[in-house]
């Protein structure tokens, strides 16, 4: 169960949040529980979490480990400020930032390469649903961005299937929606590899989710938990949103 803040708190208010949010997750042992904010609020993150189960991700990563490469930060930089996850291809980058599958497999290796496990965003747009485009979307975005990868490296990511349409928008995709996208995800990496690989990737749904309608998502068999956007920033949404994922 992850939160997703994107650009959202001050270190001021990450603390804030862990304040309240860490007495409300003590017994919450069926999950990994994982918060990404802002860069700049990594190191606050991660000493407001100590002693607790919480671990802490950055929202991306740039794949060089060091540089002139002005505004970025590397997988070795985000490793040594405490965080050990890392969103990767998530669709505002790929949106507004122009990311594509080819840069997603270079952090993603990247992350790995820095001991950070990668959480890679996949989804299609609004007009690709409605084209009835959503598997050949999925598809290629996974055979381009993810299954290039080798068995070892492939077993240690978490994949998110975030749909376009429902990050933000408070349209949720129905439960047989992200069941039947996470069923076509694993199966493209059961194609690439074997059942047994595919059944060990973790793929989350993101997309809206909110504490009246975890628990339903949880519940389908292909949906191994949630990156969570807007209900992620306030403690008691997030913290219920993982009390109704068991
Ligand atoms: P949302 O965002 O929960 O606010 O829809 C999800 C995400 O972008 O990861």
């Amino acid at each position: 169960m992850a939160g997703n803040w994107k650009m959202y708190k001050t270190p001021a208010e990450t603390c804030a949040f862990f304040e309240k949010f860490r007495p409300l997750i003590l017994q919450a042992a069926h999950c990994e529980i994982v918060i990404c904010p802002p860069f700049t609020n990594i190191p606050a993150a991660v000493e407001a979490s100590r002693g607790s189960a919480i671990q802490v991700g950055a929202q991306d990563l740039y794949w060089a480990k060091e540089g002139a490469f002005t505004g970025e930060v590397s997988g070795p930089m985000v490793r040594a400020a405490g965080a050990s996850y890392v969103i990767v291809g998530h669709s505002e980058r790929r949106q507004y930032f122009g990311e594509t599958s080819e840069s997603v497999l270079k952090k993603t290796v990247a992350a790995l390469e820095s001991s950070l496990t990668p959480i890679v965003c996949v989804g299609e747009l609004l007009e690709h649903r409605e084209l009835g485009k959503t598997d050949a979307v999925l598809c290629e975005q996974c055979r381009k961005g993810i299954t290039p990868l080798d068995v070892r490296q492939i077993v240690q990511i978490v994949i998110a299937y975030e749909p376009v349409w429902a990050i933000g928008t408070g349209k949720t995709a129905t439960t047989q929606q992200a069941q039947d996208a996470h069923a076509f995800i694993r199966g493209v990496i059961a194609k690439m590899f074997d059942d047994n690989v595919a059944k060990k990737v973790r793929i989350q749904y993101g997309g809206s989710v909110k504490p009246s309608n975890a628990r339903e998502l949880m519940s389908q068999p292909d949906v191994d938990g949630a990156l969570v956007g807007g209900a992620s920033l306030e403690a008691r949404s997030f913290a219920d949103i993982i009390k109704n994922s068991i």
